[in-house]
Order: structure tokens, then sequence, then C-alpha cells
């Protein structure tokens, strides 16, 4: 009977829409869950949002809806984005599904009635990002950078302390086996230094999960569950926990505990330690194994929405997508042999229906999310951190999909086309030397046990193969054969031998390149990949598979060259310099704001000295100002009768209307930090009260970080966020200053403690 394998990944907040890190957790999970498929595991694969908790709330507020609609929008991008990318999942949760809700219900009641539960009151210091509190007096600065929030609250608390031993053990035993071992002994010194009881409750905001009976009653308040204990508990509630129904108990039983959990280095505390203490004081077994990897970085910091310096995957699949080269006029792999079925769309996603009304668009997005997959795999050692850029993307693209699989493809393929009328020869022997010594390798390195996740290692390997099958065929020359006819059979034998290698490397990176893998099977006249997968050809590869007779598939280009100039491209969908036009998401969307001028320092056009800042931004064309540009809108002195050639450029009046449309706030700067290589920049985070945000703002020369931490500031709330050196800046400062610009501009400040967000009117 088939092993059960089930895996997931984090479920993702909906605070901010995806971006290319939770594309690279859910693509690694996807390998992982491909990998077993084709060995013939009963493979369970989950992934899905969080959606809970003050974070969210406070997101959802900002954008002046309520949190539920705000989370079906922002969760419904994530379902979107993972079915554009072939992601083969097998559920999606969200937090806010009834049987979740129910299920995490039963799991705090199980927990209050074994007596792992008690209310007592906590004073603390929160981090509203993270959703925990931190250790330290007020006013600490937080695991996200940023001052923590003084909470005092009647709360319930999990006796974490009693499951210290337990852990150890579990941990030490490798019943809860963590990689990599640096991050296990990360777990393993945080619990030898002594556990806390642990607060899992929460009445200051009312988004989540409520605490259930009988323990509500005890309370003075009402609570919601911890929004950490409401999202881990989705593992377990995706697969029927917590429900009566039958078939779901059947699930429960059949899928539980999970194999793998795949997580991002930051939350491996919540996964390794609460998660299992939770488990084992509810009674229930513990997972087998938490993975975490690195983070995807960009300008050498990690990539997030605070931090504004995101990639969206969308504009990899836009961008790379235009690429996808036109598919075979005829239905590939009709005529091939061993009972394919001659489908003639590869992939698995394009077999849904709905899909198929919008083939062209499926198909490029397929492609170019190949192209992201083998990127992120190969680039990445994993379990390191690894950095991301358009340039990187297209030059590995080029080297090793372009130039390496797609042109070994493409010349062999071809070859046999023209000098066997496209109909695999029959080899004098079967080159079983040749196989061991090269392919051999490899796939005892394929073989390891499938807990080892050196992606970046196998590609490498199978890279390496890739060249010495080229250099083989150079040596060979068939071309040079093929015009001798004594020399027909040794034609045969070469280009017998390079197509079998082929048909290995392309099992071997079904996983990793799904779609692109697919064609090439067809191209090879074996049908479906798919189907040749589901058979359990791939799980012994033997040499000699590729029959002789065997008729290809119509011939296709897999992976054209990429121009450098697709990085621009790709770097203008990111911060286009046109006017607002973001179809995708609601205007009043927080995480996916409405793109518009995107001035950089670099920008010449920025360093045009002016004053219509205020009147430009005011109708949306882009502020042609060094001011503007640098994050700082200052008010000038008028000099002279008829005033200064600024003065001279100001629009007379304006109307009252016109000065409402500016949202004028108080915030207060809470992180002010110089930028590496922008000497005039400070990057700020300031608080509105509602929502913290970042500004980068050219004030450098004259202020010190340390001297603006704390003011209270004006600023210009309602303008459109912009990308500069990589990084968003979302908002300006008001400063008065001399019309020339070079001296210091005074920050438009407030002594008095007027609350943050304050409209100023
Ligand atoms: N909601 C929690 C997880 C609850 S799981 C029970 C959460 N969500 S998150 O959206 O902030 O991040 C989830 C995961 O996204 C990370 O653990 C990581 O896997 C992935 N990544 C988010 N940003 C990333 C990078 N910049 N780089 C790599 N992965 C990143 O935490």
């Amino acid at each position: 009977m088939a092993e059960k394998f089930y895996l997931t990944t984090p479920i993702y907040y909906v605070n901010a829409r995806p971006h290319i890190g939770h594309a690279y957790t859910t693509i690694v999970a996807d390998v992982v869950a491909r990998r077993h498929r084709l060995l013939g595991d009963d493979t369970f694969f989950l992934t899905g949002t969080d959606e809970h908790g003050q974070k969210i709330e406070r997101a959802a507020a900002a954008a002046g809806v309520p949190p539920q609609q705000f989370a079906d929008e922002v969760s419904a991008s994530f379902a979107g984005l993972w079915k554009r990318m072939g992601i083969t999942n097998d559920a999606y949760i969200r937090t806010t599904d009834p049987k979740h809700q129910q299920g995490v219900q039963k799991l705090f009641a199980d927990l209050y009635e074994r007596g792992f539960i008690e209310l007592r009151t906590y004073t603390g210091q929160y981090c509203v990002s993270e959703e925990m509190f931190v250790e330290g007096p007020p006013g600490t600065i937080g695991p996200d950078g940023k001052p923590t929030e003084t909470v005092s609250e009647e709360n319930f608390f999990f006796k974490l302390s009693e499951f210290e031993g337990r852990l150890i053990a579990l941990i030490e035993s490798n019943e809860l086996a963590i990689q990599p071992e640096s991050r296990r002994n990360e777990v393993l010194s945080f619990v030898k230094g002594g556990l806390k009881e642990l607060s899992i409750s929460r009445s200051s905001f009312t988004w989540g999960i409520p605490v259930p009976e009988p323990a509500a009653s005890q309370a003075k308040e009402k609570h919601v569950i911890y929004v950490w204990l409401d999202a881990l508990a989705n593992y377990m509630t995706a697969i029927g926990y917590g429900s009566e129904d039958p078939a779901d108990i059947e699930k429960f039983a059949k899928y539980w505990p999970a194999d793998l959990h795949l997580v991002g280095k930051e939350i491996i505390r919540f996964h390794c330690v609460y998660w299992p203490a939770f488990l084992m004081a509810a009674g229930l077994p513990v997972p087998k194994s938490i993975v975490a990897h690195g983070w995807l970085l960009f300008e050498e910091s990690k990539m997030s929405k605070s931090r504004g310096n995101i990639v969206r995957t969308e504009t990899i699949l836009d961008g790379f997508g235009s690429l996808r080269p036109a598919p075979p006029s005829q239905p590939v792999g009709a005529v091939g042999v061993g009972g394919a079925s001659g489908e003639a769309d590869p992939s698995a996603a394009l077999r849904d229906e709905k899909n198929k009304a919008s083939g062209t668009k499926a198909q490029q997005d397929l492609f170019a999310a190949d192209v992201l997959r083998y990127f992120l795999l190969r680039e990445i050692p994993f379990g390191q951190d690894g950095s991301f850029s358009f340039d990187a993307l297209i030059t590995r693209y080029n080297a090793d999909l372009a130039n390496g699989y797609g042109n070994l493809v493409s010349r062999t393929l071809s070859m046999i086309e023209r000098y066997f009328e496209g109909v695999v020869p029959k080899p004098s022997e079967l080159d079983w030397e040749r196989f061991e010594s090269v392919v051999a390798g490899v796939l005892r390195h394929d073989n390891k046990p499938l807990n080892a996740y050196d992606f970046s290692g196998l590609i490498e390997a199978i890279w390496g193969m890739l060249a010495s099958t080229d250099q083989y065929i150079t040596k060979q020359a068939p071309w040079k054969l093929a015009s001798d006819p004594t020399k027909r059979q040794e034609l045969a034998d070469v280009l017998y031998n390079a197509a079998e290698f082929i048909r290995f490397y392309t099992a071997l990176c079904h996983p990793y390149l799904p779609y692109a893998t697919a064609s090439v099977w067809a191209q090879l006249g074996l049908g479906s990949i798919e189907e040749a997968a589901a058979r359990g050809e791939f799980k012994n590869l033997q040499w000699g598979g590729l029959k002789p007779g065997t008729k290809l598939g119509p011939l296709a280009p897999i992976f054209p060259r990429a121009d450098k100039g697709l990085a621009q491209i790709m770097n203008d969908m990111e911060a286009p310099a046109a006017a607002p036009t973001n179809e995708e998401a609601p205007s009043h969307h927080p995480a996916a704001p409405p793109r518009t001028s995107a001035i950089a320092e670099e920008n010449p056009a920025a360093k045009v000295a002016g004053s219509h800042a205020l009147s430009t931004e005011r109708t949306g064309t882009p502020p042609h100002t060094e001011a503007a540009a640098s994050g700082v809108f200052a008010a000038q002195p008028v000099t002279g009768e008829s005033g200064t050639a600024a003065g001279a450029a100001q629009p007379t009046t304006i109307s009252i209307d016109d000065f409402a449309k500016i949202d004028l706030r108080v915030a207060k700067i809470v992180v002010a930090e110089p930028i590496p290589k922008a000497d005039k920049l400070l990057r700020l985070e300031v608080d509105l009260g509602y929502e913290k945000r970042q500004i980068l703002s050219g004030i450098a020369e004259w202020y010190t970080p340390e001297e603006l931490i704390g003011r209270r500031i004006a600023i210009i709330a309602n303008l459109a966020p912009r990308k500069m050196r990589g990084l968003e800046s979302h908002g300006m400062l008001l400063a008065a200053s001399g019309e020339d610009h070079a001296s210091k501009p005074i920050l438009a400040s407030f002594s008095d403690e007027i609350p943050l967000g304050s409209k100023i009117r």
C-alpha cells in the first residue's frame, strides 16, 4: 500500500499580497509534493492563509473595509497566484473557514479541560507585527525592529514550562526532526534556556476566534484565541480535526501527524516549541519533521511588506511569460508509444476546463513559473538566505535553461528529425558503461532519503551531466557522421544515447520544471509526463527505457533566449512610470497601492528644481522636484515683489476642495536609519496611530537618525507609494526651507501630545 506523505507550508498573513518570498516556500513545497507523488506516495499538500489577529484588523481598518472583506480579497490573491503558477496543493485552508474555527475551539477547550490553560493578569511588551509578547521595558525594540506596545491584560495562559523536558527529549531523539542542524540547535538552546507560560488569548481586539466555554465565562472580558494557536491548528483542521463528519474523522486518522512542516526560519520557535507542546498537551501526535529555509533578500534585506522592498511574482509571470514560444501546431505526443494518451496540453493545470478557455495566458504563466522555480531552487542553497534580482534571473535562465537544457534538447531532437525522419534510432547496444559512469551518481544523489533538501546540489549535478552530454555530442559530431553513409550505426548510437540522456534529465527535473519537462517528454514521443509519473515509471529509471522506433512528437523550442532588456521591463512593472492602473486589486488595498509615478533618485528628471510639488502631486502628475523625489516637501519663502522663479510658477489659487484632497497627518518617527550607498537618504518608519509605514527622506545631510526618533511631525499621508533604491517610500514629510534647496529644511513638528494620526486641516 502507498505510504502517506502530508506536507504543509506556513499559512500566509493576509495583511499583504503575495511576493516572491511567499512563492519561494510554496514552490519548495510543490517540488517536494511532486517528488513524493512520483514515487507513488499518497501525498497531501496543504497551503492557505492566516486571517485573524490585530495586524490584519489594523490593516483592514486602515484600508477602510471590514476585516472579513479585506481577508477575502487578499486570500483570493494568494489562491489565484498559486493557480496561475500550477501549484498542486490538495487543499487551501483559510482560518476564517467555519470548520477551522470549530476545530480551534475544540483544541482550546481540550487544553483547558486537561488543565493546561489558566487565567492570569499580565502586563508586557507586545510586538504587533509578529503577534507576540517580548521581554523588556516599555519601548523595547521588538523582533521587527519597531518599538513594542505596552499591553496589560487578563489572559489565558498555556503552561508551556511543563513541556521543557519532553520537548528536549523529542528533539534530541529526532522523533521531531528539525532541519537544518543550525536551527535544531537554536531551538534546543531556547528550550534549555527555560520556558515561560505562554499567553494564548487577547481581549484588546476582537478579530479572532472567541475563547469557548467553559473557559470564556471565567474571564471578565471577552477573549479571542491567540492568533498563533489559531494558525498552527490549521495543519489539523484542514484534514478534518474537530469535525464530527465520518469522512473527516477518517481523513484526519489517515494523514495526521504531518510528515513535514516547511517554514521560513523566522517562525521555527512557533513550530518547533509551541506547536509540539500544544499537541502533547492535547494528547495528539507531533509532526515528524520541521524544515526551515532561509530568506529571499532584495538588496541585502529580507523581502517584506514592511520594508517595502518586495518583488511580486506576477511581474515574473507577466514578464517571462511573454517569452513562451508558440506551441507546436499539431497535438503533442499524438503518436507516442507506451500507452501515451496524446494529450495535447502537457500541464496538469491546463486540463482544467476553466483554464482551457484562457489557454495561452495560462501556458505563459506556467512557462514563467518554471523559470522562477528553477532559479530559486538552483540559486539558493537550501536553508541559507539568497538574493533575488531580475538580472540574475535572466543570466541564470540564459545559461542553464536556454543554452543548457533547451539547446541540448533541440539540437538532439532536430538531428533525429533530420537524419532518422523523426524516429528514435536503434543503438547497436545499450551503453551501460556510459550510463553507470554518468547517470548513476546523480540517481544515487536523488535516491537519498527524500528528507534531504539539497535541491541546488541535485540540480547542479544534473546540469553537470547535461554539459557532458553536450560535449559528447560535440566530440562525436553527428553532423559529420551523417555525411558518411558507412557511419550510419555510429550516428544512430550517438543520437540514441543523447535522447536517452535527455529522457533521464527530463524525468529527474520534472518536479522542478513541470511545464517544460512535460513539453520535452511529449517531443520525445512519450506522451503525457504526468501519466508516465503516475504509472510509476520514474521510480526506477532504467537505461534503454526509450524504445527504438518511437516517433518523436512535434518539435518546438522550449526556452528561447531572453534579452537583458527584459530586466528593465520587469523593473518597470514593479515601479511603473505611468499613472495608476491597478486592476488586480481594489485601490483601497494597502498591500496593492495604486501604482503611480516612481521617481527614483537617479532619475535625472527628479533633479529639476521647482515648486510644483504640491499642485502636481495633487493632480497625479509626476512631481519633478528634488524635494518631492526625496520624500520631503518643503515650503519655500517667496522673495522679491514679483516672486522668485519658484514663486512665478506657483498656481495662483486653489479651491478648498483641492486642499481637502491632501491628507495631512500627525505622525511619530519611530525608526530612522541610513540607507547603504545612498548618502542623502534616511529610511524612516513613522507611526500614524492606525498604521506604521516607511518613508524615505532626503534629509540625511541635515539630521542624524538619533535626533529624529520620537519626533512628532506632519506628513502627506495619501501620497502614492513609490520605490527608491528598491525600497518603498509611502508618504512625505513637510518642512520649510530656503529656496535654494541648500539650507536645512525645518521639519513641521508638534510639541504637544497630539494623538498620532490626527488630521491637519
Ligand atoms: N502567518 C504566519 C505563519 C503561520 S503558520 C501556522 C506568517 N505568515 S507570513 O506571511 O508572514 O510568512 C509566512 C512565510 O512566508 C515565512 O515563514 C516564509 O516561509 C515565507 N516568507 C515570507 N517572506 C519571505 C522572504 N523574504 N523570503 C523567504 N520566505 C519568506 O508568518
